[in-house]
């Protein structure tokens, strides 16, 4: 379904060149949950970045169902991301003027069956009775929460998830977890994290230290 090939993402600062993404060949198919470990810095983010066309890469390549991802136009590739890709941010980022189903129905605008699957996932997650507040009057944990329905709600072929989990507690963590391991059954998942908990169900995962892919990876 999308795979990348020897993919690299070279961040340049002033005098020197920062290698966040080093050769790293991954592959994500339908209906796999995988998971993506590693130290801090060792360029996870990164990696999802360019898994999801958010970043280009500077060596190697990113195939989407037979499309080259930077071959795509800029339109080409917002739309790709909008429609086939789901995306939540390892800072939870909600528009302050929105209400909390505000901010997940804008990603689907004229979807009409939005508004029943969003306040679904509300509810999975434990945050129906928060859906017209404000982003300001909830907790960090429940804004990332709701970035993780937004990411849902128009029902991706893949989601991509940098540390879902990581300003929840026990049970809301597994409530997330839960939810994205269960999209498989929709599409795949490709989730972010550093606590080998979360990712105990994966069909496979990768590992990196310092932008290269560790070996073996498990399956
Ligand atoms: N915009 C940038 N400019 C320069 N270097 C960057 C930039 N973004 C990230 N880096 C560097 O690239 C490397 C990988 O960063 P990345 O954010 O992908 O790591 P990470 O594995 O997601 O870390 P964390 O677990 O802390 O989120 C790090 O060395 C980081 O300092
Ligand atoms: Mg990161």
């Amino acid at each position: 379904m999308l795979f990348t090939d020897e993919v690299t993402l070279a961040y340049r600062e002033a005098d020197r060149v920062v290698l966040a993404v080093d050769r790293v060949s991954v592959e994500v198919k339908q209906g796999e949950f995988i998971g993506i470990m590693g130290p801090s810095g060792s360029g996870k983010s990164s990696l999802l970045y360019l898994m999801s066309g958010l970043k280009l890469p500077t060596g190697g390549e990113v195939r989407y169902r037979n499309r080259v991802i930077h071959l795509l136009s800029e339109r080409e590739r917002m739309r790709l991301r909008r429609r086939e890709f789901g995306f939540v941010f390892q800072q939870p980022y909600l528009l302050p003027y929105l209400t909390a189903l505000e901010n997940v129905l804008v990603a689907v605008p004229g979807d009409r069956e939005a508004y029943g699957r969003a306040l679904e996932l509300f509810e999975q997650l434990g945050l129906l009775h928060l859906a017209n507040r404000y982003p300001h009057k909830l907790s960090g944990g429940e804004r990332q929460r709701v970035c993780v329905v937004r990411a849902m709600v128009h029902q991706p072929q893949i989601i991509f998830a940098d540390e879902p989990t990581a300003s929840l507690d026990h049970i809301n963590g597994h409530a997330v977890i839960r939810l994205l391991a269960d999209y498989r059954q929709k599409g795949a998942v490709v989730v972010v994290t550093h606590d080998p908990e979360m990712i105990a169900d994966a069909d496979r995962v990768y590992s990196l230290r310092d932008g290269r892919l560790v070996q073996p990876v498990r399956v």
